[in-house]
C-alpha cells in the first residue's frame, strides 16, 4: 500500500518544536526580563537549558530558572566535572542565546575567554550564537564595546541592536533589552537562515515493516516511527527536499515532506530503490522485519492449523544500498540492540553494512521505542564517536544531520 502526498513549498513550520536551546543569562538588571523570554521560547516549542553567570544570580536566582525551564540549572564549571557537562550541553544545543549580554560578556566572548561555565559552553559549541546586549548607552557606545561587537559579528555571531528608550535610573538612550517577541523572532529567523541542507535530497525511512501471515496476523516490531519523523522534520527545516518512507506509523504527515506510506519490507525496498538514485543522503531509521512468511494465506489460518510458520529472509535494504551507491551518497544506519557493548556492536555494524554513520541504541526493557527521547552512540566512519545521552529524538536528528552536512561533498570511497 503506497500513499503519497507532497507540498511544493518546503518552508519550515514550527521552527521551535523540540529544538534544544541554551539560554545564557548575563549579570545585568535585564536578567529579570529574560524570565519572560524563557517562557515565550518554551511556548514556541523550544527546549531550554538556562546557564546563568555567577553575577546574574544577584538579579535572578537559580531556583527561578529551574522552575521556569523545568530543568536543572548548572552555574558552576567545577560541578560534575567527571561528566564534562559543558561539552554535552555544547553538542546538544541547536543555538545559544545570551540575554542579556553585558559589556563584560561581549568582551570575554570577543576575546575567546572561557573562564566560566557559559563561556566554556560557547567556545565548545558549533551552534549559532545570538547575543542580546543590554547596558547603559555609554557602555554600548564605548569604543571597546563597539570593537567587540564588530569582532563578534565578523565571526558570524548575531548581535541584536538594543532598543532605544528609558533605562534603569534616569538614563535614556540605546541599551534597552528588547521585547521578548523581538528576540523570539530573531531566534526563529536565525534558524530559517540555517538552511545548510538547501538543495539536497534526503531519503529517510521510518517505522517498522510488517509481514502479513494472513489477512489478520502479521510479523512486526515495536517501532513507532518517531525517530524517522524527527529526522524528516529536522531535515525539511534545514531546507532539504525530503522523501519519507514510513512503515505503519500512526504519526501525521509532515508539511513540506513527500510522504510514502508502506507496509511490508518488499514495499519499502521497492520505494527506496525507486528514490535512492537521486538522494544525496539516505537514512535508514526504519526497523525492518528480518524475515517474512514463505506463504501468505489469503484466508485466516484456523487456530488448529496455526502452530508453525515457515520463514524466508528479507533483503537487507541498507546493505543493498551500500553495495550500489553513488560515490558521493551518504548512508546512515540505525541499530537496535538489547545487550552487550553498544559502541563496539555499532562499530562492527557500521563496517559490516558499509555505511558512513550509524546510531546504535539499547532498546531493552521497553526503552526508546515509542519514546520522545533517546540514548545511544553515534558511530562515525570518519569523525569521533559521540555518546548521546537522554536527549530528544529531534536533537539527535539535528546532530546526525550536522554530521551528514559535514560529509556531503566529500567522496566516501
Ligand atoms: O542488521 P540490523 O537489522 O541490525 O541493521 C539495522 C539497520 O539496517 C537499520 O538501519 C535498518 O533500517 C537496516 N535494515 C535494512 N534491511 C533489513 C534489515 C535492516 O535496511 N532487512
Amino acid at each position: 500500500m503506497t500513499q503519497e502526498s507532497s507540498t511544493p513549498d518546503n518552508r519550515p513550520a514550527n521552527v521551535g518544536l523540540g529544538r534544544e536551546l541554551i539560554l545564557g543569562v548575563g549579570g545585568g538588571i535585564a536578567a529579570y526580563k529574560a524570565c519572560d523570554l524563557l517562557r515565550r521560547l518554551k511556548e514556541s516549542g523550544y527546549l531550554v537549558t538556562v546557564i546563568p553567570t555567577q553575577n546574574s544570580l544577584n538579579f535572578v536566582g537559580a531556583a527561578t530558572w529551574e522552575a521556569l525551564s523545568g530543568r536543572p540549572v548548572e552555574t558552576n564549571l567545577w560541578n560534575n566535572v567527571h561528566k564534562v557537562p559543558h561539552i554535552q550541553l555544547a553538542k546538544i544545543a541547536s543555538m545559544i542565546v545570551i540575554a542579556p549580554t553585558t559589556a563584560d560578556l561581549l568582551a570575554r566572548l570577543a576575546g575567546g575567554r572561557a573562564d566560566d561555565l557559559l563561556t566554556n559552553v560557547v567556545l565548545a559549541s558549533k551552534a549559532p550564537l545570538l547575543l542580546v546586549p543590554a547596558m547603559h548607552p555609554e557602555m554600548w557606545l564605548n569604543a571597546a564595546t563597539v570593537a567587540n561587537v564588530q569582532t563578534l559579528r565578523s565571526r558570524g555571531v548575531t548581535v541584536l541592536e538594543p532598543d532605544v528608550g528609558a533605562l534603569t535610573g534616569s538614563d535614556i538612550g540605546q541599551g534597552r533589552f528588547p521585547e521578548s517577541q523581538r528576540i523570539v523572532a530573531a531566534v526563529a529567523e536565525n534558524f530559517a537562515r540555517k538552511a545548510d541542507l538547501h538543495g539536497h535530497r534526503i531519503l529517510i525511512t521510518a517505522g517498522g515493516t510488517r509481514e502479513a501471515i494472513d489477512p489478520v496476523r502479521y510479523i512486526g516490531n515495536r517501532s513507532s516511527g518517531k525517530q524517522g519523523f524527527a529526522l524528516a522534520l529536522a531535515a525539511v527545516r534545514r531546507g532539504a527536499l525530503v522523501d519519507l518512507v514510513a512503515a505503519n506509523s500512526e504519526l501525521a504527515d509532515i508539511e513540506g515532506v513527500r510522504m510514502h506510506r508502506v507496509e511490508s519490507t518488499a514495499d519499502m525496498f521497492a520505494k527506496v530503490s525507486e528514490l535512492a538514485d537521486k538522494a544525496d543522503a539516505i537514512i535508514m531509521s526504519a526497523a525492518v522485519a528480518d524475515a517474512r512468511p514463505v506463504n501468505r494465506s489469503q484466508t485466516k489460518i484456523s487456530k488448529e492449523q496455526f502452530h508453525s510458520l515457515e520463514l524466508e529472509t528479507n533483503p537487507d535494504i541498507l546493505k543493498h544500498l551500500s553495495e550500489s551507491r553513488n560515490a558521493n551518497q551518504i548512508l546512515v544506519g540505525f541499530a537496535a540492540e538489547t545487550a552487550g557493548d553498544l559502541r563496539e556492536k555499532g562499530s562492527q555494524k557500521l563496517k559490516a553494512k558499509g555505511v558512513d554513520l550509524l546510531y546504535v541504541n539499547d532498546v531493552s526493557q521497553g526503552q526508546i521505542f515509542g519514546e520522545d527521547d533517546s540514548t545511544g552512540w553515534i558511530v562515525d566512519s570518519t569523525e569521533q564517536d559521540f555518546f548521546f545521552q537522554a536527549g530528544s529524538k529531534l536533537a539527535l536528528a539535528d546532530l546526525l544531520l550536522d554530521r551528514i552536512v559535514s560529509k556531503l561533498g566529500y567522496p566516501n570511497d
